[in-house]
């Protein structure tokens, strides 16, 4: 018998002008989950997509790995089984999700970002961007973006933020960041600085120089002043990592290519770095209540002004 996660009990979803965007694309939401389909929205609505439980996924790996309950045994075994060749895994997703809070925490306390374009949302964990950023900026507006249906499914709970401020979804692929901005011209003033949140997600597009051009794309419609806040894996800390990554990606999750820091820095070519620089996740200017030296993980990731 499947046990489905949680966020099957779909509960309606409240329709204002700030929600509409993601309820037009959470209503045409199917789950198919081992050939049992289930309209999650109650819509009756076409399916568009499907969930395939049968198969390791990205973002399902590492809400497990974050000590999340959205996901599926099939996940559980592909997460330990990477721990069990990389065992640091555990610490390299939790000094990723640090430095993206970090580094929100920065660009909305010390540099005055009022504007988020969130692309690769991953499925909702604790300090999620919005909750970060509106904490400390209640009139904050932020932009998600994903191309998973999963990920869609649990766009509700993204939504619901200050009144101040505003939290959309956009349903959306990487690969075209043409269409990504168009759609986030709806709720994001492109005229004002927006930081750019790439967490996570550049390694799945293996193709380094396919990489750098869609962050160059993206970056190229925001105004001076912006930011880029990036970071993804490496296997420079622990080399074992790869052999992890590898197993990984023939497992049927869409593949993830580990880079260097070195080509991680590359990312931000033509931007003027914030201090420290493109370092280790832990070590990018580590919470001052911080007990004891901040180990190196696996992640490395740095923030970037657009001049
Ligand atoms: C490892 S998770 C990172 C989640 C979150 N950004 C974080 O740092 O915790 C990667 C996310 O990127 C999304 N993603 C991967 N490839 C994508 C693509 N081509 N277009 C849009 N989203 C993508 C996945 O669905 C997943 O939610």
């Amino acid at each position: 018998m499947t046990v489905l996660p949680s966020w099957t009990g779909a509960q309606p979803v409240p329709t204002t002008s700030r929600t509409r965007l993601a309820v037009d694309s959470f209503a045409s939401v199917r789950v198919r989950v081992v050939g049992v389909a289930r309209d999650i929205s109650g819509s009756g609505a076409e399916s568009r997509d499907v969930i395939d439980v049968t198969v390791p996924h990205s973002a399902r790996i590492w809400n497990y790995w974050l000590g999340g309950k959205d996901n599926y045994e099939v996940d559980r075994q592909a997460g330990d089984e990477y721990i069990r060749v990389s065992p640091n895994v555990v610490d390299v997703a939790r000094a990723s999700r640090g430095f993206l809070v970090r580094s929100i925490r920065y660009l909305v306390g010390e540099a005055g970002v009022r504007q988020f374009l969130d692309v690769g949302t991953g499925l909702p964990t604790a300090q999620n961007t919005h909750e970060v950023a509106q904490a400390i900026a209640p009139e904050s507006r932020i932009v998600y973006v994903d191309h998973d249906p999963l990920v869609l499914a649990h766009a509700r709970a993204l939504l619901v933020g200050t009144e101040e401020g505003a939290t959309d979804y956009i349903d959306a692929e990487l690969r075209e960041p043409g269409a990504i901005l168009a759609q986030a011209e709806k709720t994001l003033d492109f005229g004002r600085p927006i930081g750019l949140i790439l967490s996570g997600i550049m390694g799945h597009v293996a193709d380094l120089q396919e990489a750098r051009a869609i962050v160059r794309r993206l970056l190229e419609a925001l105004p001076s002043g912006s930011y880029l806040s990036l970071n993804d894996g490496t296997s420079t800390v622990h080399a074992e990592v790869q052999d992890a990554q590898d197993q990984y990606n023939e497992s049927g999750a869409i593949p993830y290519t580990l880079r260097t820091p070195e080509e991680i820095a590359g990312f931000f070519d033509g931007l003027e770095i914030v201090e420290p620089g493109v370092v280790s996740c832990p070590l990018w200017r580590p919470d001052t209540g911080q007990v004891g030296t901040p180990e190196p993980q696996d992640a490395f990731g740095g923030v970037g002004r657009l001049p």
